[in-house]
């Protein structure tokens, strides 16, 4: 069809594509699975289809290890279609906001009311919180000096993160905390001094990711579920350096629990 720079013509024009490639007519629900999160996507449901990214238009090939550009069209055992982005988009990556975001657009134009967002994150209290841990995102401090929406948009954030999704999932599991998620747009990992900051202003845990996507749902009237599987403190705050590989095998150890949470809170919705 006609090339496009419009960037939500261009979701238009994928979520069309994607109901052509995977034979899906109507989506329910989107999870992006972020760093760690890739193993946990098994047990959502069965796959009807899973197609890389680069087949539709907009979407870029992934940049990072760990995240694996594809999309898989499930039906979860109640009959629900679900699409699950199995990796994402940075920031970080240079290419701008759009990219970033372009998922998460698909998917609403695909039909999907509900986006589940997940992130591999830092932990800001170690003193509470383990490593391996989910924690529901209750809200966020956008430090990335970027967003989705361009021009005099005037989006209200006050409930970005769904509060009847964040109490569904606490039903299915209890013990979940909540917390306020800071996005810096990386690729490094914060300072000490970045971590201290981030406390003080009142945050819980610290990533790369999730906070462009959540407010371009909200723009599209999407209801927003968030979490984050905390993969290692902050830096300073406990004295190891951090590396990528590390959040990695996080997710790897954690999956089952991850996927039985995600596939407890889809069931439900
Ligand atoms: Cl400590 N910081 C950021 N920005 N992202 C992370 C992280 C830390 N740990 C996992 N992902």
């Amino acid at each position: 069809g006609e090339v496009t720079n419009d960037p939500y013509a261009l979701a238009t024009d994928a979520a069309d594509a994607l109901r052509g490639a995977v034979g899906v007519d109507s989506f329910d629900v989107a999870l992006v699975m972020g760093s760690g999160w890739v193993p946990a996507a098994d047990a959502i449901g069965e796959t009807v289809a899973e197609i890389p990214v680069t087949d539709l238009p907009g979407f870029l090939p992934p940049a990072v290890q760990g995240h694996a550009g594809r999309i898989r069209a499930v039906r979860t055992p109640a009959g629900r279609n679900v699409l699950i982005f199995l990796g994402r988009t940075h920031l970080y990556e240079g290419r701008g906001v759009d990219p970033v975001v372009h998922g998460v657009r698909t998917a609403i134009r695909a039909g999907a009311g509900t986006i589940v967002l997940t992130n591999a994150a830092g932990g800001l209290r170690p003193e509470t919180q383990e490593v391996g841990e989910a924690v529901l995102i209750s809200d966020h401090i956008n430090l990335t000096g970027a967003s989705p929406i361009t021009g005099a948009t005037f989006v209200d954030l006050t409930d970005v993160y769904t509060p009847r999704l964040r109490e569904l999932a606490r039903e299915v599991d209890p013990s979940l905390t909540e917390g306020v998620y800071v996005a810096f747009r990386g690729p490094t990992y914060e300072t000490p001094a970045e971590v201290r900051m981030c406390r003080i202003l009142g945050g819980d845990m610290v990533g790369m990711s999730t906070v462009l996507e959540a407010i371009a749902a909200r723009e599209g009237g999407a209801e927003v579920l968030g979490v984050s599987l905390v993969t290692n403190p902050g830096a300073g705050l406990v004295g190891e350096p951090l590396n990528h590989e590390e959040v990695l095998e996080v997710g790897r150890a954690t999956a089952t629990r991850m996927g039985g949470l995600l596939a407890s809170v889809v069931g439900r919705l």
